[in-house]
């Protein structure tokens, strides 16, 4: 069985509730969510998961694992007896830990922030823990809250002003879509108080959008349409007064949708107009209409935003027809029911046209008339996202995470070069050509290490041609799954979000959780994985190195559970976290980790967390807000030095049993709609 959603069955539920190091605001019940399965990802996580992998078991390395992670423990206790070291002093001491040995991101890992909250969040009061049914948006003592923008909020200038009643395609293609989950916040103009958001929209709940639905066979096309409509990104002009104020959406001649009916999209790189992408309307195979179930992205150095087409599986139908390779991608046999709407969705009809999702999206939000690209050069899975940043020889290096449970973790190093500061909103080729790789995880044999493992980058492009035996170079790039398979990857608990601290040189990834996972495997100790992971990964030189060195400093759950590990702090210190999703830094370096799924395994809200990386503060979580029922966070956009942060709120409501009629969220509470809505909110401290 593979977990694809953060859905998990409450049968396995930790023999007592979470460590609760502040008083519970509210009441815990279960509450999350068949219904995610069933609308993002087409209820694959019912289904069996096949085999993608030939890499060995590893269980005598798990072994090897746990028990450095119990020594670790050890040291870790030692670390926090000398907490009143300053943090050079404690390093010098013998913490270090997880720092891969003489690389150069040991220097930077001395850098300030990486300890504790620092800038303006520096000695923020933690909430919670808040328990799921809170229907509320819960941030610190002396800050606030508002709804920057949310679902059918005008976007375009002409978008007409939401009406439950009276949902259109065409109105909806103008206005803000729904379950924003990747965000980003870019300048506009020098004053500060001009700026671009950017979000994109991975899927839709029909059950709690539509007045008078009952199921999903009853839906019009209209309706199909309109879901339709409310997949994509949108590009919002917000502003405010200056800084510390609040951002405010304005339609403007910047605002725009993207949409999965509407809006054509360039397919580049090496796998563009290849035989497996051509289809009856795009015999060239270079232009896609669309795109799918968007889950988190990454911003660029030069001011275009990346977004990944995660769970592009669900929507076709008729799966006997496909090419046999695409089976490892679990695509759906019933879909959406968007055949009916438009027939490129049966593959009976259009066999090829799956292979034109997958990618990774670039959008350049300053220019309206831009047309986004779908870059084949990254590899086509179950993308995450990708998260971009700049080598020392100005090649651009994008990490990726394929979130299924057992699959893996991608990096693309890009053919050419960027300038050290490019310019905002000048595109460029830069994605379109490079090489991809894919990590494989060891554990070092020496229990005595200050980290946990070893690790290589494996390749699969190289130079324009394919090192796969057995597989042409469109090949690998269509059907990525395959080629990681075949080179030995490793199968991990599901990659989300992939980061690198631009501080510290480190990369972090969220692993969501596994329930799945029968046998512990490098970097991924636990069985039964419910409630995740963070992988910390030290690249042996920089973003292009082919090995790197690994350790966990955080196995997520009730602190209180002896699965759990928070390098060695006591449980008594921590504050729950499961199932992180996305991760961000802030200017101090800062790590962040947003959450989909502690509803459902930790009966509580789903949160944004600051995760200390370094010093003796390692492994310490601190809860900065949590999101109403129902809804995962997801986003984060922190500014550690105006004091604000930004997350989406997405699917709020999203709870068994609730309906039209039934809803159980009012997010975001004006008073004005009958259903929640799905948007961005900001916190702000208050002067
Ligand atoms: Fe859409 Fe992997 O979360
Ligand atoms: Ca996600
Ligand atoms: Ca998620």
């Amino acid at each position: 069985m593979t977990t694809n959603c953060s859905h998990e069955t409450s049968s396995a539920a930790p023999a007592r509730g979470p460590r609760l190091a502040l008083p519970m605001l509210g009441h815990t019940r279960g509450s999350r969510s068949a219904q995610t399965c069933h609308f993002r990802c087409g209820d694959a996580c019912l289904t069996e998961s096949p085999s993608t992998s030939s890499a060995p078991a590893f269980e005598q390395l798990a072994r090897q694992a746990i028990a450095r992670r119990s020594l670790l423990a050890g040291l870790g206790a030692a670390v926090v007896a000398g907490a009143a070291l300053a943090p050079d002093e404690a390093r010098a001491a013998g913490s270090g830990r997880g720092r891969g040995r003489g690389s150069r991101a040991d220097a930077a890992a001395s850098a300030p922030g990486a300890l504790a909250p620092a800038g303006a969040l520096a000695g923020f009061a933690p909430v919670g823990p808040v328990a799921a049914d809170v229907d509320d948006v819960v941030v610190p003592d002396g800050w606030d809250w508002h709804s920057i923008i949310a679902w059918g909020d005008p976007v375009e200038r002409d978008a007409p002003a939401f009406d439950l009643d009276a949902q259109t395609p065409e109105a909806q293609a103008k206005q803000f879509g729904y379950n924003c989950d990747y965000l980003t916040v870019l300048p506009l103009g020098g004053s500060g108080k001009r700026a671009l958001l950017v979000a994109n929209h991975e899927y839709t709940n029909e059950n709690i959008m539509y007045p008078g639905y009952a199921d999903d066979e009853s839906l019009t096309v209209e309706q199909r349409m309109t879901s339709m409509a409310a997949h994509g990104m949108s590009v919002v002009e917000v502003r405010r007064d200056g800084p510390g104020s609040p951002w405010r959406a304005v339609p403007s001649r910047y605002g725009r949708r993207i949409t999965a009916s509407t809006t054509e999209f360039a397919l580049t790189g090496p796998a563009a107009g290849s035989d497996l992408v051509r289809t009856s309307r795009d015999p060239g195979g270079t232009t896609v209409v669309g795109t799918l179930n968007n889950c988190a992205g990454g911003t660029t150095p030069w001011g275009t935003v990346l977004s990944g087409e995660e769970n592009f599986q669900g929507y076709f139908r008729n799966t006997a027809t496909p090419d046999e390779r695409n089976a490892v991608y679990g695509i759906s046999d019933t879909g959406r029911g968007w055949d009916l709407a438009d027939e490129r969705f049966d593959l009976t009809e259009e066999p090829n046209e799956v292979n034109r999702f997958g990618w990774i999206v670039e959008l350049n939000p300053y220019d309206p008339f831009s047309t986004p690209r779908k870059h084949t050069a990254m590899g086509r899975f179950r993308h995450e996202g990708a998260t971009a940043s700049v080598a020392p020889d100005g090649r651009v290096v994008c990490y990726m995470g394929d979130d299924t449970g057992g699959q893996h973790l991608y990096k693309f190093v890009s053919r050419d070069r960027v300038a050290r500061n490019p310019r905002q909103g000048r595109e460029n080729d830069v994605l379109e050509h490079g090489d991809l790789s894919v990590a494989r995880f060891a554990v070092e044999g020496d229990p005595t290490s200050d980290y946990d493992g070893t690790g290589e980058w494996v390749p699969l492009t190289r130079g324009g041609r394919s090192t796969v035996p057995g597989m042409t170079l469109e090949e690998v790039l269509v059907f990525t799954r395959v080629a990681a398979a075949a080179v030995g990857a490793t199968p991990m608990d599901r990659p989300e979000d992939v980061e690198r601290n631009p501080v510290t040189g480190k990369v972090y990834m969220a692993c969501t959780n596994n329930s799945g996972r029968r046998e512990p495997g490098a970097a991924n100790p636990r069985v039964r994985n419910r409630y995740g992971h963070v992988v910390e990964i030290t690249e042996a030189e920089d973003q292009t190195s082919t090995t790197f060195t690994w350790a966990l400093p955080v196995v997520c759950g009730d602190p209180g559970d002896p699965s759990t590990y928070f390098s060695g702090l006591p449980a008594s210190e921590v504050m729950p976290i499961a199932c992180p999703d996305n991760v961000a830094f802030d200017a101090h370096g800062g790590l962040w980790v947003s959450t989909d799924g502690q509803p459902g395994s930790l009966d509580l809200a789903d949160a944004l967390h600051h995760v200390a990386t370094d010093g003796p503060e390692r492994g310490r979580v601190r809860t900065f807000l949590t999101v109403p029922v129902g809804a995962e966070t997801c986003g984060p956009v922190v500014d550690s030095v105006e004091g604000s942060v930004m997350v989406c709120v997405q699917h709020p409501g999203e709870v068994d049993g609730a309906s039209i009629e039934n809803q159980v969220s009012r997010f975001p509470y004006d008073g004005e709609v009958r259903v929640p809505r799905p948007g961005v909110v900001q916190a702000i401290k208050r002067r």
